[in-house]
């Protein structure tokens, strides 16, 4: 039973192909650039974008269970090639913010949720992880935080409950390798709600250096989202983003003991993943 892992070398993806392969299961992977994919030996890496379904060739032969990257384009077409290939349980990655309050799911939202409205229009058997704020989100600030040791936070007091992608990662292949997973949906975050703010100060403390926040609110928060979401060119992108910064400013994040019901251990705490990728902020 081969398992077939779509955006291997994404950062939850590498951590559900090394999972898999420490639990001596058969991996395939696929990436656009399977030459220049990086991942470890043992691991049939192959071609496939999902923007273009007949790219995969022989990639999903033998494949009974897929790993799905959300690419919003080909995902239907991608879907069927894998169930007319004999594909019998698909594990999504999709997002939080299908499931906004008061269906405010703003354009992430709603491009997670066309990818999941494929996969259950597909009729294989799926199981939907929405996980939250990622912990390696953070990383768009190591530049700053490298060169000089200053972050520009849009919001700093707004709220997440950041997630390990690797706890992302272990719930994918518990649903992947064992029973009981089949029509589960799981809404995934880490173990604590905290501010920016906090965030900042967690990986200053993982560094042992000072690291000043400058918090930017209103119109400074507009043009520095613009800077960062702007060339996306998705209407609306900014607007969702601004406003569900805002409205999180003195609320706590919300938190789900998903990750520790489903891997039998606890979410990785924010503190430890600043530990684990400390060089990032540091090394040049
Ligand atoms: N960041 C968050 O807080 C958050 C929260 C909830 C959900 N999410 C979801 O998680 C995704 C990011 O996951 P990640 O961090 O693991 O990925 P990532 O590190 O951003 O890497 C992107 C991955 O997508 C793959 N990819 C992109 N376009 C593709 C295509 N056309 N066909 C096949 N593969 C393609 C890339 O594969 P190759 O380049 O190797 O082909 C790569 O593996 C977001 O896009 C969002 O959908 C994110």
């Amino acid at each position: 039973m081969t398992i077939l892992v779509t955006g291997a070398t994404g950062n939850v993806g590498r951590n559900v192909v090394e999972l898999l392969l420490a639990a001596g299961a058969p991996v395939r992977a696929t990436s656009r650039n399977p030459k220049t994919a990086e991942l470890p030996a043992g691991v049939d890496v192959r071609a496939g974008d999902l923007d273009d379904p007949g790219s995969f060739g022989d990639a999903l032969a033998g494949v009974e269970k897929l790993f799905l990257f959300p690419n919003p384009s080909g995902v239907a077409g991608f879907l069927h090639l894998a169930r007319a290939s004999g594909v019998k349980h698909v594990v999504l990655l999709s997002s939080a913010a299908v499931s906004e309050p008061g269906e405010t799911a703003g354009p992430i939202g709603l491009m997670h949720l066309s990818v999941e409205r494929a996969v259950e229009d597909s009729g294989l058997a799926r199981t939907v992880l929405r996980p939250g704020a990622f912990a390696s989100n953070v990383l768009q600030w190591a530049p700053a935080i490298r060169e000089g040791g200053e972050v520009r936070v849009p919001y700093a007091e707004s709220t997440v409950s950041p997630i390990h992608e690797r706890d992302i990662a272990a719930v994918a292949v518990q649903a992947l390798l064992s029973d009981g997973h089949e029509g589960a949906t799981y809404e995934l975050t880490g173990p604590e709600s905290m501010t920016q703010r906090r965030q900042v100060e967690l990986i200053a403390a993982a560094i042992g250096r000072p690291v000043t926040v400058v918090d930017l609110v209103g119109d400074a928060a507009r043009a520095q989202l613009e800077d960062q979401y702007g060339a996306f060119g998705v209407p609306g992108l900014v607007d969702s983003v601004l406003g569900t910064y805002a409205a999180s400013v003195g609320t706590t994040a919300p938190v789900t003991d998903t990750v520790g019901r489903v891997t039998g251990r606890p979410p990785t705490a924010f503190a430890d993943w600043a530990l684990e990728h400390r060089t990032a902020f540091t090394a040049a």
